[in-house]
């Protein structure tokens, strides 16, 4: 199979690549920046905010683009809500790719779309538009939108996987500020962490549980032995756990006590969110292995891997 993955050089798309060439697969990675992890992952530089009538002949064919690529930092759309109309752009120059090859594709979108519920677990149905709480939401339920549009106008298959917290090897904070690189960072060097929201819970998903759904994903829409084309599904590991459970188990992983103080929720962010996974065990066979128990101490491992030991000059190599 070749793969087209857009974002190939962020968290997401460096584990599916080397997980795709892993198994024999060819893969072509699409991204601005080259990949700051590996040099596995090969990586076309290009800015998909471009319409590019060359893109077709320099992408060539694929058995189906995986469409990661994307600003992904929620509370910077709320300061810089151009962001989010970039990323509205970015999905519609991918598809277009897809109209004019007939390529299946898989979205990379978010629990985001769902906004404030009341109620936890959230089904895939309960996306709202009204619910949307920041321009990056906005913009994923907008190319959802568009996903839509081109399978009924020009027939391009896909799946929309709603990721959730995704976090493990191959982020950092120089690159997305994500909280989980921020606990590991922070508490091992004592240094004071702020939790926006004392009760905020998320579905923290280990980066292999959300892998296993992409490739799952991959292999049924790209086989039709199921039909999975059309589908909102989400990603995540069906359980709730506070921010402030994520700091202790990093402390424990690093074998500190953590300085948390607890600050007012931020404008644009979600209380609480757990996914309800049926759709996804249903339709792919999915069946997440990592609550944050056991995901969240291998992240804290990869980083002190990657970072070198405590006191050692940062090995740091993100763009
Ligand atoms: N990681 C999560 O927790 C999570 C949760 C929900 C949704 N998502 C979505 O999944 C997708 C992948 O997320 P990720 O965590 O790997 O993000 P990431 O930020 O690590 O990777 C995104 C990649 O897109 C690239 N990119 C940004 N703008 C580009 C442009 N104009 N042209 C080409 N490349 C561009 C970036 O350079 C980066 O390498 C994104 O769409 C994100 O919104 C992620």
């Amino acid at each position: 199979m070749r793969v087209i993955i857009t974002g190939a050089s962020g968290l997401i798309g460096t584990s599916l690549a080397l997980r795709l060439l892993d198994e024999g697969h060819e893969v072509f990675g699409v991204d601005k920046s080259p990949n700051p992890w590996t040099e596995r992952v090969p990586v076309r530089l290009e800015d998909l905010r471009q319409a590019d009538e060359a893109r077709v002949a320099a992408w060539g064919r694929g058995d189906v683009v995986v469409h990661l690529a994307a600003r992904a930092k929620v509370h910077e759309s709320v300061e810089h809500p151009a962001n989010a109309l970039d990323n509205y752009t970015i999905t519609h120059h991918t598809l277009e790719y897809c109209r004019a090859t007939g390529t299946p594709v898989i979205y990379g979108s978010s629990r985001e779309t769902y906004g404030e519920q009341q109620t936890v677990p959230v089904p895939e149905d309960a996306v709202r538009i009204e619910e949307a709480a920041s321009p990056y939401a906005a913009a994923k339920l907008a190319d959802e939108a568009l996903i839509r549009a081109y399978e009924r106008c020009y027939s391009v298959p896909f799946i929309i996987f709603r990721f959730s917290n995704v976090y493990g090897r191959y982020d950092d904070l120089a690159r997305n500020g994500r909280f989980v690189p921020l606990l590991c960072d922070r508490i091992p060097r004592g240094e004071p962490i702020t939790i926006f929201g004392r009760d905020k819970t998320y579905d923290f998903t280990y980066i292999d549980d959300a892998i296993d759904g992409v490739v799952l994903g991959i292999q049924k829409l790209v086989s039709q032995t199921a039909s999975v084309s059309g589908h909102a599904i989400n990603l995540g590991y069906g359980e709730g756990t506070t921010l402030l459970e994520a700091a202790l188990l990093v402390a424990q992983a690093a074998g500190v006590e953590p300085k948390i103080t607890i600050g007012e929720k931020r404008t644009g962010e979600i209380g609480k969110y757990v996914a309800d996974l049926t759709k996804a065990r249903t339709l792919l066979g999915y069946a997440p292995k990592f609550p944050a128990s056991r995901g969240i101490p291998l992240a804290y491992q990869w980083w002190r891997e990657w970072h070198g030991p405590l006191g050692a000059p940062k090995a740091d190599a993100a763009a």
